[in-house]
C-alpha cells in the first residue's frame, strides 16, 4: 500500500523521483505526488497515474532541484484527491513527509494538535505526523532528526516515511516500523524506495531498514543509521543486490502480467534450482535437512495467508495430507489473528506470502509468536518482514512480480508446496522411492511443460472473446484442482472486474447450479487424473440447464471434449503436477478477457501489490 521515493545527491531528482515512482506504482495508484527542493521547494500532486503527475512537471526550474521525496498512494485515509494526496506539508510551511503505512492513534494526536492552534486540511493521518513532528520540534528545541524520533515514540501504527525540513536543506530523514524501506548507496547520492525497484538502475548497494531505524541521508554527513527508540548508532548492513533491471521491466510485452506469465518456466527452473540435485535426484531444501525433527514431532501444520497466497495455502494442504500425512489446517490470516486460536508450542505455523509484508499475515505471526510454534515461513521477497520474522523457511524465488494480480508467484508457491511436501514425505518414510522420483522427474520436467503450453496458447484467445461479456462466471475443480478453481476465478474477479466463484465441482448441485442458465460460462478443471468421471458428470449437470462448459482437459481427451463448448487442452503429468499447469490457461484466459475489455491489467482498480494495511 502506497510506495514512497526519494533522493538526495548530486543528479537531477525528478528523472529519478517519477521514474521511481512509476516502478512503485503497482503499490497503490489513486494518486501521487512530489516535492523537489532548490531554494525553494515545489510541490506537485495529481490524482490518478503517475503520468498524469509528470504532465504537471513543466517548470525548468525543476531541473536543477537535487533533492526530494515522492509518493504514489492506495488511498487509506480520506478518498483520492489531491488534498489527500502526499507529500503532506506541516502548517508553517517547512517540514513535508511522505508515509507509507497507518497512523492508528492519529484523531487522539489531532485533538491535541488542534487543541494547540494547528489546522488540517485533508482526512489523513500523515498530515497529523508531519504536524506532530513540526510540534515536538518547536516545543522541544530540537533539530528535525530529534523531532521525528520523538514524534515516532509518540505514534502507535506501521510506517514507512522520509522527512525533509526546508530549513535543514542538507539532509532527509528516512525511518520505518511495519512498513518496507531500503536505501540506495552511490557515493554521495542516496536512493530511497519502499523496495530496491526505483534505483537498481543506479546502484546496487543497498540498506534495508529494519523496525525502529531511522537513517539521516547527509550530503555533509553521509549516511548516519539508529535505532529510534534507544538513539543508539547503529552498524550499516549494507547488501550488493542480485536483482537486474530487466527483472522490474516488461522486456517488450504489453504489460507486466502478461510478462510474468510468460516467464514462469524460468520461474519454475528458479525454484527448483539448487534444490533437486541432478545426480541422483534428490530434493535438497537446506531449512527442511535442518528442522526435520521440528516436521517429525509436529502434530500438525497451521498454513495463514491472504489472497492468492491461501489458495496455495490450500494446495499445500492437499500435498502434505497426501505425502507426509500430517494434519494440516489452512487459515486466512486476517481471521486468524482476530479469534482466539489454539497454538500448540508443537505446531508448525507456515506463513505463505508473496510480498512478505502483507499486514494480516504479520499480525498472525506475531499472535502465534506468543505461544511459541515454530514459524517456516515461505515467502518470494528476499529479505522481506516475514522472511524475518520467521524462525527458517524457503524463498520461492519467482523474481519481482510487479503484476498486481499474482501469476507466477503463485504457480511458484504451488511447486515449492509440492517439492517441501515430497520432501518432507520421503524424509518421515510417508512416500515411497517410486513415488518419490516420480514426482521428482516431473518437477524437472515442469518448465518444459510449461514452455509448450504457452507456445499453443492462442486459442485461449479465442475463448475470451466468445466470454467477455458475460457478467458471471463459475471454475469447478475437484481434489487438487479445487484451489485452482478458486485461484482462476479470483485472477478473473481481480482484473476484469467480472464476478466469479470458484466451487468444489461437486458443491455444484448444493447450490451454486441454481445460478445455471445460457449467460453463465463455467469453467471446469476436468483433466484425465482424478475422478474424472465425476467431472464428466458435473459437465453434464451444467449442460443439461443450458449452461456453457470451457474444459480444461488433458491433451487427447475425447469424452468432455464431445459436451463441453470449448476446451484448453493441457499435457498428461502426475496428479499433483496437473493443478500448477491447469492454473496456467486460467492466467491467461483472465488476461485476455481483462484486455479485451480494456481494463487497467496491472494496475486493477482498488487494489495494491502488498497490503501492508488490515
Ligand atoms: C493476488 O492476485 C492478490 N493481489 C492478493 O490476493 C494477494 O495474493 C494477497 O494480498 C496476499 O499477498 P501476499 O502473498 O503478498 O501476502
Amino acid at each position: 500500500m502506497c510506495g514512497i521515493v526519494g533522493y538526495i545527491g548530486e543528479k537531477k531528482a525528478k528523472e529519478f523521483l517519477i521514474e521511481g515512482l512509476k516502478k512503485l506504482e503497482y503499490r497503490g495508484y489513486d494518486s501521487s505526488g512530489i516535492i523537489l527542493f532548490n531554494q525553494k521547494v515545489f510541490l506537485k500532486k495529481e490524482k490518478g497515474k503517475i503520468s498524469d503527475l509528470e504532465k504537471t512537471l513543466i517548470e525548468e526550474e525543476l531541473d536543477s532541484c537535487k533533492l526530494g521525496i515522492g509518493h504514489t498512494r492506495w488511498a487509506t485515509h480520506g478518498i483520492p484527491n489531491k488534498i489527500n494526496s502526499h507529500p503532506h506539508v506541516s502548517n508553517s510551511g517547512n517540514l513535508y513527509i511522505v508515509h507509507n503505512g497507518i497512523i492508528e492513534n492519529y484523531e487522539s494526536i489531532k485533538e491535541v494538535l488542534i487543541s494547540k492552534g494547528y489546522k488540517f486540511y485533508s482526512e489523513t493521518d500523515t498530515e497529523v505526523l508531519i504536524n506532530l513532528i513540526e510540534e515536538v520540534k518547536k516545543s522541544e528545541n530540537v533539530k528535525i532528526g530529534k523531532a521525528v524520533k520523538i514524534a515516532l515514540n509518540q505514534v502507535v501504527g506501521a510506517y514507512a516515511i522520509a522527512v525533509f525540513d526546508k530549513n535543514n536543506p542538507d539532509e532527509i530523514i528516512v525511518a520505518k516500523l511495519g512498513s518496507p524501506l531500503a536505501v540506495g548507496i552511490d557515493g554521495n547520492n542516496f536512493y530511497v524506495g519502499s523496495d530496491p525497484s526505483p534505483f537498481i538502475k543506479h546502484t546496487k548497494r543497498c540498506l534495508y531498514l529494519n523496525d525502529y531505524e531511522m537513517a539521516i541521508l547527509s550530503r555533509k554527513k553521509g549516511l548516519i543509521l539508529r535505532n529510534f527508540l534507544t538513539d543508539d548508532i547503529l552498524k550499516q548492513n549494507i547488501e550488493t543486490l542480485k536483482l537486474e533491471i530487466d527483472e522490474v521491466e516488461k522486456g517488450g510485452y504489453e504489460h507486466f502480467m502478461l510478462k510474468e506469465i510468460f516467464e514462469q518456466p524460468k520461474n519454475i527452473k528458479d525454484a527448483l534450482r539448487g534444490r533437486i540435485l541432478n545426480n541422483p535426484e534428490r530434493i535438497k531444501i537446506s531449512s527442511v535437512e535442518e528442522f526435520i525433527d521440528k516436521f517429525e514431532k509436529t502434530k500438525r501444520l497451521v498454513f495463514i495467508s491472504c489472497g492468492t497466497s491461501w489458495h496455495a495455502s490450500l494446495l499445500a494442504e492437499y500435498y502434505f495430507e497426501e505425502l507426509a500425512r500430517i494434519p494440516v489446517e489452512v487459515e486466512y490470516a486476517s481471521e486468524f489473528r482476530y479469534r482466539n486460536p489454539i497454538i500448540n508450542q508443537e505446531d508448525i505455523i507456515i506463513p505463505v506470502s508473496q510480498s512478505g509484508e502483507t499486514a494480516d499475515t504479520l499480525a498472525a505471526i506475531k499472535l502465534a509468536k506468543e505461544f511459541n510454534p515454530f514459524l517456516y515461513g515461505v515467502c518470494n521477497v528476499v529479505g522481506s518482514t516475514i522472511s524475518r520474522e520467521t524462525d527458517s523457511g524457503i524463498y520461492i524465488h519467482a523474481g519481482p512480480e510487479i503484476g498486481v494480480a499474482s501469476t507466477k508467484a503463485f504457480t511458484c508457491q504451488a511447486v515449492v508446496m509440492l517439492m517441501l511436501a515430497v520432501d518432507v514425505g520421503f524424509r518421515l518414510r510417508k512416500v515411497d522411492l517410486v513415488k518419490y522420483n516420480t514426482i521428482v522427474n516431473e518437477l524437472l520436467d515442469l518448465p518444459n511443460k510449461v514452455e509448450n503450453l504457452l507456445k499453443e496458447s492462442n486459442i485461449i484467445l479465442d475463448i475470451a472473446n466468445k466470454y467477455k461479456d458475460a457478467r458471471n462466471f463459475l471454475y469447478l475443480g475437484r481434489g487438487y484442482n479445487f484451489p485452482i478453481a478458486l485461484e482462476g476465478a479470483l485472477k478473473l474477479k481481480e482484473i476484469s472486474y467480472i464476478h466469479a466463484e470458484g466451487y468444489p465441482a461437486a458443491e455444484m448441485k448444493h447450490g451454486p447450479i441454481a445460478l445455471i442458465d445460457e449467460d453463465m460460462p463455467v469453467v471446469v478443471i476436468a483433466t484425465r487424473k482424478g475422478n474424472y468421471h465425476k467431472i464428466v458428470s458435473n459437465v453434464m449437470e451444467i449442460k443439461a440447464r443450458g449452461g456453457k462448459v470451457i474444459a480444461v482437459v488433458t491433451k487427447g481427451d475425447k469424452e468432455i471434449k464431445k459436451i463441453a463448448d470449448d476446451v484448453i487442452e493441457i499435457p498428461e503429468a502426475d496428479e499433483l503436477i496437473i493443478p500448477i499447469i491447469a492454473n496456467i490457461p486460467l492466467q491467461l484466459l483472465s488476461y485476455h478477457i481483462a484486455n479485451l475489455k480494456n481494463c487497467e491489467i496491472d494496475q486493477p482498480r482498488n487494489l495494491a501489490k502488498s497490503v501492508t494495511v488490515e
